[in-house]
C-alpha cells in the first residue's frame, strides 16, 4: 500500500517534470516591468498607488472591467463619497456603515490599504446638520460637540482599519475667494473659528492611535504663486508647522494635485521643492486626489485628434511631474488617483461651461491612455540615489 502510494507520487512528479520540460525555451520570458500593474511597480519603491473608489460602479453587474482594474492597478483605494458625513449619518443619530464598511471589506480581500477620506469638511454635510445651524436650533457649542461625536464614532469604527486618515479637509481659501488675502474658510472655521483644525486632530488620535493624520487641500502642490500674501502652500506650510509646535497630532499633509492642462502648473523641480519642505518639518506627504482635466473644446467632441492628442500628452506630462516629484522625496508615502477611467469621472458632471474631461488614466472603454503608460515608465526607469524606498513614519501622539 505504502509502496502503491509512492509510486504514484514519483509517476506524478516524473509527469509535472515531463512537462515543465516540455514547455520551449522561448516560452520562459524573461521578466518584462511593461507587464507589471502599477501597484507591482510601485512596490518597488514601497510607493502605494491608489484610486478614489466609486461604490456605485464597484457594484455595478455591467461593470466588471471597473471591478478588475481596482483590485489589480492599485494597492490603495480612497471612498470618493461614502465615508463623507453626508453618506454615513444622513439622519441625526443614524448610521448607515453598509458602503463604507463593504470598500474597506473589499481593501482587505485584495491585500489594498484605506485612506479614509473624510472626517471634517464643509462641503456634502447632512442637511439636518445645515439646517440645524441655519434655524439656529444648533449653536455653535452644540455644534463643537456634534463635531467631536461625528470624528469619535468613525474613527473608533474603522480603528486599525485606515492606513491615512483626512481629518481635515479644504479648510484653505483660494487667493480669488474674498476677502483676497488667504484665511481660514468655509462653515466649521465660521462658527467655530480657527481651532478647530487643533481639536480635530487630537480627537482623532484620540480615537484611532495608529491611523496617519493628514490635512488635505487642493493648490498646494507647489510655493511660489508670485505675491508671498497669497501664496495657498505657504500659508497650509506654516498652519502645520503651528500645529506641530503645539503638539498636535498630525502626520501628513495631502496634496490633492487637482490639475488642469489649460492652466500654467508646474515643472517637477517646484513640485520636489515643496515636497522636502514638508517632510523637512517631519512630515509626510501623499498625492491623494490626482487628475488632469482638459476642456472639451467642439474640435475634441468632433473627435479632432489634432485637437485631442495635445491634451493628453500635456495630461500625461502633468501626471508625471506629480508622480516623479513623489518619488523623489522619500516621506511621500503614496500616490492616489481621483477615479482611474474617464467613464466614472467626476470632472464632466462638476465643469460643464465650458465642458471639461479627459482627465484620468484610462479611457471610457477602460484603455489605458498616455498618462498610463507615463506613470508606469516613471515607476519603472527610478531608483537610488534619487529615489529611495519610502521612510515608513509612526504615528505622532
Ligand atoms: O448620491 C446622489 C444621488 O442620489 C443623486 O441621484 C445624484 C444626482 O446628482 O447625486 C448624487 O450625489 C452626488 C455625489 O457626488 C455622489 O455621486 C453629488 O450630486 C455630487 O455633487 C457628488 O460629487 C462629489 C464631490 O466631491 C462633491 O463635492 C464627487 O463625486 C467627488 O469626486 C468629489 O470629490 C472631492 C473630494 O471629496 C475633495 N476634493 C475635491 C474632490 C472633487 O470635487
Amino acid at each position: 500500500m505504502i509502496l502503491r502510494r509512492w509510486m504514484a507520487a514519483g509517476l506524478v512528479a516524473v509527469a509535472t517534470a515531463g512537462v515543465l520540460n516540455a514547455v520551449p525555451a522561448t516560452a520562459q520570458r524573461p521578466y518584462d516591468p511593461t507587464a507589471q500593474s502599477l501597484r507591482a511597480l510601485g512596490q518597488r519603491h514601497g510607493l502605494y498607488v491608489g484610486t478614489a473608489v466609486d461604490m456605485a460602479a464597484l457594484n455595478d453587474a455591467a461593470e466588471p472591467r471597473y471591478r478588475e482594474i481596482v483590485r489589480d492597478e492599485f494597492s490603495t483605494v480612497t471612498a470618493e463619497n461614502v465615508m463623507k458625513w453626508e453618506s454615513l449619518e444622513p439622519t441625526r443619530g443614524t448610521y448607515d456603515w453598509s458602503a463604507a464598511d463593504e470598500l474597506v471589506a473589499t481593501a482587505r480581500r485584495n491585500g489594498q490599504k484605506v485612506r479614509g477620506h473624510v472626517l471634517v469638511w464643509h462641503s456634502q454635510l447632512p442637511k439636518w446638520l445645515t439646517d440645524g445651524v441655519a434655524d439656529g436650533s444648533i449653536d455653535n457649542t452644540e455644534l463643537r460637540s456634534i463635531l467631536r461625536q461625528h470624528i469619535t464614532t468613525v474613527a473608533s469604527r474603522y480603528r486599525g482599519k485606515i492606513w491615512q486618515w483626512d481629518v481635515v479637509n479644504e479648510a484653505v481659501s483660494d487667493p480669488w475667494d474674498t476677502p483676497s488675502t488667504l484665511h481660514y474658510k468655509g462653515f466649521w472655521a465660521e462658527h467655530l473659528g480657527p481651532g478647530y483644525v487643533a481639536d480635530a486632530f487630537r480627537w482623532a488620535r484620540a480615537a484611532d492611535p495608529t491611523a496617519l493624520l493628514f490635512y488635505n487641500d487642493y493648490n498646494i502642490e507647489a510655493f511660489g504663486s508670485g505675491d508671498p500674501a497669497n501664496d495657498k502652500t505657504q500659508f497650509v506650510y506654516d498652519m502645520v508647522k503651528g500645529l506641530l509646535a503645539r503638539g498636535v497630532p498630525i502626520d501628513g499633509v495631502g496634496s490633492q494635485g487637482h490639475l488642469g492642462t489649460q492652466y500654467g502648473n508646474y515643472d517637477t523641480l517646484q513640485v520636489a521643492d515643496a515636497l522636502h519642505r514638508f517632510a523637512g518639518l517631519g512630515l509626510s506627504t501623499a498625492f491623494t486626489e490626482v487628475d488632469v482635466r482638459s476642456r472639451l473644446t467642439d474640435g475634441v467632441q468632433a473627435g479632432d485628434s489634432e485637437e485631442i492628442n495635445p491634451r493628453l500628452q500635456a495630461s500625461a506630462a502633468n501626471f508625471h511631474v506629480l508622480l516623479q516629484a513623489c518619488l523623489a522625496e522619500p516621506r511621500c508615502l503614496s500616490f492616489t488617483v481621483w477615479g482611474f477611467t474617464d467613464r466614472h469621472s467626476w470632472v464632466p458632471g462638476t465643469f460643464d461651461d465650458p465642458p471639461q474631461g479627459l482627465a484620468t488614466i484610462y479611457d471610457e472603454n477602460y484603455q489605458p491612455k498616455r498618462a498610463y503608460q507615463v506613470m508606469k515608465a516613471d515607476l519603472i526607469y527610478a531608483g537610488p540615489p534619487y529615489v529611495r524606498m519610502r521612510a515608513t513614519p509612526k504615528p505622532r501622539r
